[in-house]
């Protein structure tokens, strides 16, 4: 490390994670500092501390962003998103099949223009920026140069990201199709491309089991086996009337995850969305493969999915890693205070509480852990990469009356997953840059 390169001081309230908050009780899970400060260099977290211990340290050549009594946290995790889906969030009436069908194969079709795919990776980076996500796990179209231009939007400030083409060869409109050649020649070509380009990795990205044949199946185990350092994502057991079409579409296989397993999908660096309906023998194979699952709260209540139960995965030995997902543009919010909300209210559903401490766990180390990269972002800890969140945890006037009567920290973060959005992020710190309303501040 260059010792003599400015840092980047930031001094705030600081909240870290000591342990995980579903096994340990989540009152001693954290670590809370009231006045608090984090160095950053070279795009790593270099201390985090007592502003009164720390202070001292600060040199002339420091750069210091005094966020006052603002909450400085890990930069938020989402599991599960579609940039390529910005055009048609918010979209009337429908459930899955007819959702993908109506509104998002069109849309995805546009991205065969490059400039459309630039476009649209803009807005995509700019959204992330502006809701405090660092990291996210993406799943582009079936167009290569849709990989490129997200690609290229968040390596241009070297983002944490994952992203994948999505395969598809049946099941969909003539202009969203590959095959199992050219979804192995242009995942080959894109991972030679991006594949750990700066802080960019590749995730294989078949949509789900009805677009894809069994020879394209095929495809996407050889390329795992192929390129084991790269992840693997895809859809399961999200609508009953998908699920009745997998058990017509692979009648050998005894259900959803079973497809998977059939082809060697499963594992610890798999990320499968939803996971809403799932067998006993499910849990247990998720649970022995040590893959992961993305929870997608807004997503499942706005296409009318169903309610995914959370204590289900932990009851596992071991128990399976969830992270929190937006889905967007199924999910119908990019904020991560509205997915943790609508989790809390889903576990309501099923007569469980997810508290704060679990909610802004699942949205940073949690969802870090679940995508394998727990060792390198998701916390505040020396060493770490230097994708932070600043929260004003007074950012409305309604939440400014609630925290009135507020007297614990869980209290606090509770009205502000409740309550909160956008105009809570202060600001976003990508590889120790800082930015505001999605604009570089120096
Ligand atoms: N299943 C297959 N494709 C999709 C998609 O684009 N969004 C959601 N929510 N589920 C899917
Ligand atoms: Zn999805």
């Amino acid at each position: 490390m260059n010792n003599n390169a400015p840092r980047t001081v930031l001094r705030g309230q600081v909240l870290s994670f000591t342990d995980d908050p579903f096994i340990v009780d989540s009152s001693t899970a954290y670590h809370h500092i009231s006045d608090g400060i984090v160095f950053l260099q070279d795009g790593l977290i270099e201390a985090v501390g007592n502003a009164a211990e720390l202070s001292p340290q600060i040199t002339d050549a420091d750069v210091v962003h005094d966020h006052a009594d603002k909450l400085i946290m890990a930069g938020f995790v989402d599991t599960h998103v579609h940039y390529s889906q910005l055009g048609v969030i918010g979209s009337y009436g429908t459930q899955l099949i007819e959702w993908l069908n109506t509104y998002t194969f069109p849309e995805e079709g546009k991205f065969r223009d490059m400039d459309y795919a630039r476009t649209c990776a803009k807005a995509y980076v700019d959204q992330c920026l502006i809701n405090g996500i660092s990291t996210a796990s993406i799943y582009c179209t079936v167009h290569e140069q849709s990989v490129d231009a997200l690609f290229e939007a968040t390596d241009a400030i070297n983002m944490r990201m994952l992203a994948g083409k999505v395969l598809m060869d049946r099941h969909a409109p003539d202009f969203l199709m590959d095959t199992p050649d050219l979804a192995y020649e242009q995942s080959t070509a894109l991972i030679e491309r991006w594949h750990e380009k700066g802080r960019s990795l590749y995730s294989i990205t078949p949509r789900f089991a009805p677009t894809s044949t069994e020879q394209q199946l095929e495809v996407v185990s050889a390329l795992m086996r192929e390129y084991p350092t790269t992840w693997m994502q895809t859809h399961t057991s999200e609508n009953k009337a998908e699920m009745a079409w997998v058990t017509e579409l692979f009648p050998d296989c005894p259900d959803y995850i079973g497809v998977y397993e059939k082809y060697d999908m499963l594992g610890p660096k798999t990320v499968l969305g939803h996971a809403i309906h799932l067998s006993d023998r499910e849990w247990a194979v998720l649970s022995e493969s040590n893959t992961a699952l993305s929870h997608c709260p807004t997503s499942n209540l706005f296409i009318g999915s169903g309610f995914f139960d959370f204590t289900a995965a932990q009851a596992k030995t071991p128990p399976v890693r969830v992270g929190l997902g937006t889905d967007v543009g199924g999910g119908s919010s990019f904020s991560m205070f509205h997915t943790m909300k609508a989790a809390y209210e889903v576990a309501q559903v099923h007569g469980n509480n997810l508290d704060a401490f679990q909610a802004f766990y699942m949205a940073t180390l949690g969802g870090a852990k679940s995508l394998g990269l727990g060792d390198r972002i998701g916390n505040l800890k020396p060493g770490l990469e230097a994708d932070l969140v600043v929260i004003d945890l007074q950012s409305t006037p309604l939440i400014r009356y609630r925290m009135q009567t507020v007297e614990t920290l869980h209290e606090a973060l509770f009205a502000q997953m409740t309550l909160a959005d956008d105009r809570a992020i202060d600001a976003t710190y990508i590889n120790g840059k800082c930015y505001r309303n999605a604009e570089p501040v120096d």
